[in-house]
């Protein structure tokens, strides 16, 4: 069988875990692992080469993807889609993996829907992979756990030099629509706060929020060096975020005892960068394993998902028999789950929103 790989998307580390494990997974099982290069947007361009084993077998510890990926709107639109089928089918391609977030499953899910597609036979699996932890119904993506190592190891530096100069530091990390990257290093880099979407403050909250938490170290430890992780998805800017809070800070203490100079970094896409982490490479690894061996006993748009090795899943799905962590989900589902998710409506969204009013001491140390 001719299995085609493709990523989309933001890229997140681990991909090319996945990559690596789904050729090298085919091949030992006698089928040829086909790469499709700059996702959608290169499928539809029938940017299709076989993959062989030189050609992923040192890519495990390579941060990116070495497909590339793109982001393709076109994909948005049915005759596109209808492209893309032509070409796998010329191609003899027999099954497809998709690796990437939110909007490249939903292309995956489009791709493949019946309606649209007719009896055109390629299967279809995905495997989530989005450093913002954006998908639902895994327990994790791809690139969340490399994402999480590089902004402790920022924040970590950050609190050096926020010591030395007894700062405020305003750090911003990605995360479009989802709070969880910001939430979850907030707790490993020992931040003193965190502000994200799902809380949904208001501007004055959040000054207020960041105003408290200084004042309260101040009162604890006599010092003024503090660690506010902001996620991307907040509107309010970082910088006019920074002059909000050192005027309110002016006002709220005698600022003859102690200089205000609040500083802002915004990792961006540095976030994204970087070596895979042990584990990314171990979820990469197994995720693509599962999606080659779902597809071979016929699974078809559904998408790898980690899951607890207990029944989590609300009956959804199925366990894989491959490995015990993985699920295969029905993509519908995911997709159906992920709106709600990042609508702040999913039991999870809110459970994300509220646990961090009971860790609030834990911060304000
Ligand atoms: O979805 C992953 C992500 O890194 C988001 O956290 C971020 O907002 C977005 O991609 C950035 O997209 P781009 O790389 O296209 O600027």
């Amino acid at each position: 069988m001719r299995i085609a790989i493709l990523t989309s998307g933001g890229d997140a580390p681990g991909m090319n875990a996945a990559v690596r494990a789904v050729a090298m997974v085919a091949i030992s099982l006698g089928h040829e692992p086909v790469a499709v290069r700059h996702g959608y947007r290169g499928l539809v361009a029938g940017e299709l080469e076989p993959l062989r084993t030189e050609d992923v077998v040192d890519i495990l510890r390579v941060g990116g993807t070495c497909l590339q990926s793109a982001r393709c709107l076109e994909f948005h639109e049915p005759r596109t889609r209808s492209a893309a089928r032509s070409v796998l089918t010329e191609a003899g391609v027999e099954a497809l993996v998709v690796i990437g977030g939110n909007g490249s499953l939903t292309g995956a899910l489009a791709l493949s829907d019946p309606d649209e597609a007719g009896d055109w036979p390629v299967r279809v699996v995905g495997i989530p992979a989005s450093i913002d932890n954006d998908i639902a119904l895994t327990s994790l993506s791809i690139g969340v756990d490399t994402a999480m190592n590089t902004i402790v190891e920022a924040c970590d530096r950050i609190a050096d030099t926020a010591s030395a100069h007894d700062r405020v530091f305003l750090v911003e990390v990605m995360g479009r629509d989802c709070g969880y990257l910001a939430m979850a290093s907030a707790v490993a880099a020992g931040a003193d706060m965190v502000l994200f979407p799902e809380a949904d403050r208001s501007e004055a909250e959040l000054v207020d929020s960041v105003v408290e938490a200084v004042l309260a170290v101040r009162a604890r430890q006599g010092t003024q060096k503090v660690i506010a992780i902001k996620a991307e998805g907040i509107e309010t800017s970082s910088a006019d975020l920074k002059e909000l809070v050192d005027a309110e800070l002016r006002v709220r203490c005698d600022d003859t005892e102690v200089e205000v100079e609040t500083r802002i970094t915004v990792l961006g896409h540095v976030v994204r960068g970087g070596r895979p982490s042990a584990f990314d490479r171990l979820l990469g690894s197994r995720m693509g394993n599962v999606a080659v061996r779902s597809l071979l006993d016929g699974s078809h748009r559904t998408m790898v998902a980690w899951q607890p090795p207990v029944d989590a899943s609300d009956g959804l799905g199925e366990r894989s028999p491959h490995d015990p962590y993985c699920h295969l989900m029905p993509l519908e589902s995911v997709l159906a789950a992920t709106e709600q998710l990042l609508g702040g409506q999913s039991p999870l969204a809110r459970w994300r929103a509220t646990v961090f009013d009971d860790m609030h001491d834990i911060f304000l140390l």
